[in-house]
């Protein structure tokens, strides 16, 4: 018989992988799994009970907040807050970051980030989104307030971050900096099981992924590089695939599969790009590099590297295939 091992049992044989492992990671992503599992339930009878749509407000960054961020961002809010492991999270929907005042969430070693639903304009129309989280040792000193500080470090502070893909399938995706592995939760045993053991993406793929209806906007150099990869060419497998699903987390899961390269550039539109540095671009760096990808936003700039200046700043962002990455990044370079 198929020997089944499920998350909870992944992450207790992987603790002494922690340099100082107090089992205080492991009752965080106690409280990530059980959120997407509460969430995996709302998404799928979104076409049934009055959740889908907006809520009537918008978000700190100008967006219209639908129904299920609203609700996605409170599971994922309190049940971090339960367990005294996290002192504050800071989130794409909510304008300041927010405090876990309790006693025992002063005592918290932990920082978390998050995008609770990304691609939700898709979840009116049945198509795949997901949530976005990346976490942080506090710099501040254990058993005070959590302060902007403790946000505001580079990526490549990260202690882990993953996403989970409310998908065909439902599945939790997270790296703690030694590889990446993929869950897939069963909803009749209510169990995340490991189906993607140590995820690598191929060093070369044939998919761009890019919104295209904004070309007359990109810089040159990504111009460039469209035409490049809907060029003829045998020998380099062109012209490439275009799929472009509009959630950050499905573009991304499909490539880190199969190969290929998204691209979220500058434009006139969005002169910082779209996606958050934090919340979004940070994550998807970090499992990338453990999945054997590459994340810039400039030739030459890694993601991981950069000093965030703000919660919501904004960043361009091209990740995927290392050698796809290379070659966008020769575009850049030449062409600007
Ligand atoms: P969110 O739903 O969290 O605001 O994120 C949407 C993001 C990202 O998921 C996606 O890749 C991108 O926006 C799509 O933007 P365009 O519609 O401009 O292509
Ligand atoms: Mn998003
Ligand atoms: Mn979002």
């Amino acid at each position: 018989m198929e020997i089944i091992k499920t998350l909870g049992e992944f992450i207790i044989d992987r603790q002494h992988e922690y340099p100082d492992a107090s089992g205080e990671l492991t009752s965080l992503f106690s409280s990530i799994r059980l959120a997407a599992k509460i969430l995996h339930r709302e998404i799928n009878k979104a076409g049934l009970a009055d959740i889908t749509g907006a809520a009537g407000d918008e978000n700190v960054q100008g967006e219209q907040q639908q129904k299920l961020d609203v609700y996605a961002n409170e599971r994922f809010k309190n049940a971090l807050a339960q367990r005294g492991v996290v002192c504050g999270i800071a989130s794409e929907e909510e304008e300041q970051f927010v405090k876990f005042e309790e006693t025992k969430n002063l005592d918290g070693k932990y920082v978390v980030l998050i995008d609770p639903l990304d691609g939700s304009s898709n979840i009116d129309v049945n198509v795949s989104v997901g949530t976005i989280f990346s976490v942080y040792r506090r710099v501040s000193p254990q058993g005070s307030h959590v302060t902007e500080e403790d946000f505001l470090q580079p990526g490549n502070k990260q202690v882990a971050a993953g996403y989970v893909i409310y998908g065909s399938s439902t599945m939790l995706v997270y790296s703690t900096g030694n590889g990446v592995n993929g869950f897939t939760y069963d909803p009749t045993i209510g169990v995340f099981c490991l189906s993607h053991p140590n995820l690598q993406i191929p060093e070369d793929g044939t998919i761009y992924s890019i919104n295209e209806g904004n070309y007359v906007h990109f810089p040159e150099g990504v111009k460039k590089y469209i035409k490049y990869c809907q060029e003829e060419d045998d020998a380099t497998s062109r012209p490439y695939t275009s799929r472009y699903i509009g959630s950050l987390v499905s573009d991304f899961h499909r490539n880190l599969i199969k190969g290929g390269i998204y691209l979220y550039p500058t434009s006139s539109r969005y002169p910082q790009g779209k996606l958050r540095l934090l919340y979004e671009c940070n994550p998807m760096a970090f499992l990338i590099e453990q999945a054997g990808g590459r994340a810039i936003a400039d030739p030459g700039q890694r993601i991981l590297d950069i000093e965030p200046k703000k919660l919501h700043q904004r960043c361009p962002l091209f990740v995927g295939s290392p050698k796809m990455v290379d070659k966008l990044e020769k575009f850049v370079e030449e062409f600007g």
